[in-house]
């Protein structure tokens, strides 16, 4: 733990002490204005056909936001615009970012699989098994905090360090102490350095690891979902979710199954922050999937916040995922330990998972940390049905398939 908060500490100085000018950029920030007619892709163009002036490139920035989208947050220093946004999604799938060049962020996080990878625990460059799984980057730009149980990593700058340099828990990208290595690979590329000039452009030197991760954060930030079945029958269309659905969607905010708790609002998620949010809005729960030694712990490379914050009551206490395209994002939870929807409504109808065989034995429904809003209830198989047809219909394929989120190497 201590790595990984040093590792933090480095990851903010350089995200912060970079040479932009902040003043100047937050004079322009596009981030501020919610225009939901104009799309990231409208705005993408309109300032591309400005490239050469940074001022008018990031002023005409607008965000196409799904209706009932608030704007996303944008950092004063890290302003969004269309050639920053086409520099973050080269690095986002560049092999180069990793030692070894056999992964990018894209081999984790993968557009068909709403950006997951479809395995229980994710992979590294040099075969190393995470403890936890590859989360869904829908809608990345409106969590709170990063990753599965850190209420420290505040930020998709500080957050995209991460996996490039870190070595805990596991070497990912494996860069940690090789930062010229990285800028001397991208500096030789024939595209990178004009890229980097019109993404930066009023900065001399902008080939620098804080500039790799604004960029990589900006192209993030424009992973939004919001055209799925559900979003089309919430602004008046009947027929865009079967009856099955639409039962499953009152029983997903009824009192009975109470799954709106923790992944209510636009987003389906208790986390959430984006501009006007004034109030911390980290959330973390425990939902009984473990019960090791009968007083609530947790297999010892999992145990959620506790681990940050040291606080006993925080263990097994993750943060709960988006639930748009979770069809798509299988198997399920922080180390993928549920294969499917049906299991997952199972444990919550249980109250917890009953682990009976293996080294971490025990029943989850009776942990003392766990939410009390996993209390279990009684579910017909109609119902559970009914509920998992309305998870699959947060399903967005326009986002699955939107070619400017995809690989611009293929
Ligand atoms: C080896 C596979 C792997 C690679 C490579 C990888 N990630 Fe991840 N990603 C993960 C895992 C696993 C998590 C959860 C980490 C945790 O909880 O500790 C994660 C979490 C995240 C999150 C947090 C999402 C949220 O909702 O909190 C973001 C953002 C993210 N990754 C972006 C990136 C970026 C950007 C890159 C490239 C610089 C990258 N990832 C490379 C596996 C990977
Ligand atoms: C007390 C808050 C809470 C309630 C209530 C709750 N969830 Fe969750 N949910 C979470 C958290 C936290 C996680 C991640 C838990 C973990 O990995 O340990 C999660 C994970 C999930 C996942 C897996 C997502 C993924 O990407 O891996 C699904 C699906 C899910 N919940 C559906 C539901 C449904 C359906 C309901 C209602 C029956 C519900 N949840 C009720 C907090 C909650």
């Amino acid at each position: 733990m201590s790595f990984r908060l040093a590792l933090l500490v480095f990851a903010t100085a350089l995200v912060v002490g970079c040479g932009d000018d902040a003043a100047t950029d937050a004079a322009v920030d596009g981030g501020a204005d919610a225009t939901p007619d104009a799309g990231p892709l409208d705005g993408a163009t309109d300032a591309a056909s400005d490239a050469g002036d940074a001022g008018d490139a990031a002023v005409a920035w607008e965000w196409d936001l799904p209706e009932g989208f608030p704007a996303p947050r944008v950092p004063d220093d890290n302003p969004m615009n269309a050639a920053k946004v086409e520099l973050g999604r080269h690095l986002f799938y560049d092999t180069r970012l990793s030692f070894n060049e056999t992964q990018s962020c894209g081999s984790c996080h993968e557009q068909s699989a709403a950006f997951t990878d479809r395995l229980a625990n994710a992979v590294g460059s040099e075969g190393a098994v995470h403890p936890r799984s590859s989360m869904s980057l829908t809608n990345v730009a409106y969590q709170a905090t990063f990753t599965w149980a850190n209420d420290l990593v505040r930020s998709l700058e500080a957050q995209a360090l991460l996996p490039i340099f870190g070595e805990s828990p596991i070497v990912e990208l494996g860069m940690s102490g090789r930062e010229e290595l990285l800028l001397e690979r991208l500096s030789m590329d024939a595209d990178y350095p004009s890229m980097f000039a019109e993404a930066f452009p009023d900065e001399t030197d902008p080939i620098t690891v804080a500039n790799v991760a604004k960029a990589i954060a900006a192209f993030q930030r424009t992973l939004i979902s919001g055209s799925s079945p559900f979003d089309r029958f919430s602004h008046g269309d009947p027929t865009a979710m079967s009856e099955s659905a639409q039962r499953g969607m009152d029983l997903f905010f009824g009192e009975r199954f109470e799954c709106f708790h923790c992944h209510g609002g636009f987003n389906f998620s208790a986390s959430v922050d984006h501009e006007g949010v004034v109030f911390d809005e980290a959330a973390f729960f425990n939902t009984g999937l473990y019960n090791i030694d009968g007083r609530g712990a947790y297999p010892p490379d999992n145990i959620g916040l506790a681990e940050v914050s040291g606080d006993p009551d925080d263990m097994g206490r993750f943060k709960p995922p988006t639930l748009r395209n979770v069809a798509v994002t299988a198997p399920y939870m922080h180390d993928g330990s549920i294969a499917t929807l049906e299991e997952v409504l199972a444990h919550y109808a249980r109250g917890g998972r009953n682990v009976t065989e293996g080294p971490w034995v025990g029943d989850g429904r009776d942990n003392p940390y766990k939410s009390l809003f996993v209390s279990g209830f009684s579910m017909t198989d109609q119902e559970r049905d009914d509920v998992i047809a309305f998870l699959e219909a947060l399903t967005d394929d326009a986002f699955l398939t939107n070619p400017a989120f995809s690989n611009p190497f293929e």
